[in-house]
């Protein structure tokens, strides 16, 4: 759906409107398009004394052929207030941070750099978890990191983003920083995300096709006929998987148009059916031997508030948006293979809770209780699962929303625009890759720092 508001605002007699009247003005994104480069300007990267991680972000960084800015000349350029706007990203290793009082090295830096950012610039700060430091204070002092990244990622502006990576030794980070600092997270921001070490069988930094990431790898996206779904699909494909897009027999045209244009496989198939576990599992045994990436992305909404909402509304939300997904992960677990991906579809409603939706959010809660349980279950046999908490979405889903709040739900995040089913596929695709071994129990937000459970 057509964003009108953010197209007048950026036209030439919009922009001296919205400013005069103290409106957002929703900034363009930089999105990703096959073969861009993965920044679109030098990163500077800094530490805080005693940091581990920056000499492994400036080697991968240099390998992928970006240009790094020496963090001394960089601190006197912006000393003498130079050219504003030329760094495409701020990357600061804090895990040298141990108490409290060296959280004075962050503010140095990002005081001085808080004007170097081009637009849709990235800022990424490192640390360790605050359950794997050795001292309680270490564990303040990294904890306290998230406060000033969720706030940079409020104050930056200009389709910037923000977020907090916390590293374990050993973790595999490339696909997590190619990620972070590309136009694939656009809509991603504020985020805390943990890396460990990489599970399973696939060694930490196993060579990886960055442009084909999921070649040979068979994915299974259900809900897959349009919306969301239908962009999962389409970017799993353009990663190098072969799709299989799973929807219910209604929804079969788009879904075969879609299977065509991505040279996948459509399956029709009601996941609340009684024995869709049984098909589904029989079809990628029969059909493949296997599933690599399982994408639960159906899903449905019944809005009521709970005194006027009827027991088949709640049971229908519950059954396609968590129990079905429950009963075909019994079914299909087993034939995902070392390396295998699980991804989940949450909600910030999942987080957040919202008026009317008492069914729908007990789904998305549900199913980020699911991940938290299965990562630790499932890392043992070297599967990931992690979960996306969509925020405002243009789809069909939001469409349907009344229109004042439709609006008013596009804007309260802190880059002013609803984000695109790509910019959740994205996250997903990342998820997804064989470079993400690391990456597991997360659940990360894709809805530009909303302030909805904020
Ligand atoms: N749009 C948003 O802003 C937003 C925000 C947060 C979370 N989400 C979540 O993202 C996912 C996709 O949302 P969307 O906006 O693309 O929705 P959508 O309604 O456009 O698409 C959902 C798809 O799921 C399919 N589906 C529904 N019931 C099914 C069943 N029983 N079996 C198989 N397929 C079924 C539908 O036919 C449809 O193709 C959902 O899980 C939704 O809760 C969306």
């Amino acid at each position: 759906m057509v964003d009108r508001y953010a197209t007048f605002a950026n036209s030439a007699a919009g922009k001296a409107l919205v400013t005069r009247l103290g409106l957002p003005t929703p900034p363009p994104l930089r999105r990703y398009s096959p073969g861009d480069p993965l920044v679109t300007g030098p990163v500077l990267v800094d530490a805080a004394p005693g940091g581990r991680l920056a000499p492994v972000v400036r080697k991968v960084l240099d390998e992928a052929g970006v240009t790094l800015r020496d963090p001394a000349a960089a601190a006197v350029e912006a000393g003498a207030s130079a050219t504003p706007g030329r760094l495409a990203a701020l990357i600061f290793d804090a895990t040298g941070v141990t108490e409290s009082g060296q959280l004075r090295a962050l503010y140095d830096f990002f005081h001085a750099q808080a004007r170097t950012l081009l637009p849709s610039g990235r800022v990424i700060v490192l640390g360790t978890a605050p359950e794997d430091c050795a001292a309680p204070r270490e564990a303040v002092a990294q904890r306290a990191l998230e406060g000033l990244v969720r706030s940079i990622g409020k104050e930056f502006g200009r389709g910037s983003t923000a977020q907090l990576v916390y590293a374990v030794p050993d973790a595999p980070i490339e696909s997590t920083l190619r990620f972070l600092l590309s136009g694939r997270s656009a809509y991603v921001s504020g985020q805390v995300i943990r890396i460990g070490s990489a599970a399973g069988s696939v060694p930490a930094g196993a060579p990886v096709d960055w442009e084909k990431p999921l070649a040979g790898k068979v994915a299974l996206v259900t809900g897959a006929a349009r919306g969301i779904g239908a962009a999962i699909a389409r970017v799993l494909a353009r990663d190098g998987a072969r799709v299989i897009a799973l929807d219910v027999p209604a929804a079969g045209e788009p879904l075969a148009a879609l299977a065509n244009e991505i040279r996948g496989e459509a399956l029709q198939l009601d996941v609340t059916a009684a024995d869709a576990p049984d098909r589904l599992a029989g079809y990628l045994r029969d059909r493949h031997g296997r599933v690599d990436v399982v994408v639960h992305n159906a899903g449905i909404t019944r809005d009521k508030t709970v005194g006027r909402m009827s027991a088949e509304q709640w049971d229908a939300v519950l059954d396609v948006n968590l129990s079905s997904q429950e009963r075909i992960n019994d079914a299909i677990l087993e034939l995902l293979p070392s390396g295998g991906r699980l991804i989940q579809v949450s909600s910030v409603t999942g987080i957040a809770g919202n008026r009317g939706q008492t069914n729908y959010a007990t789904t998305k809660a549900g199913v980020i209780g699911l991940v938290q349980v299965l990562a630790p279950i499932l890392a043992e046999r070297g599967v990931t699962v992690n979960a996306v908490a969509p925020g405002h979405i243009e789809t069909a889903m939001t469409a349907r929303m009344p229109v004042a709040l439709r609006e008013a739900s596009r804007r309260l995040n802190s880059l002013s625009q609803g984000g695109l089913p790509v910019d959740v596929a994205e996250t997903i695709a990342w998820f997804a890759s064989p470079g993400s071994s690391g990456v597991t129990g997360n659940v990360v937000r894709v809805c530009g720092q909303s302030l909805l459970g904020a």
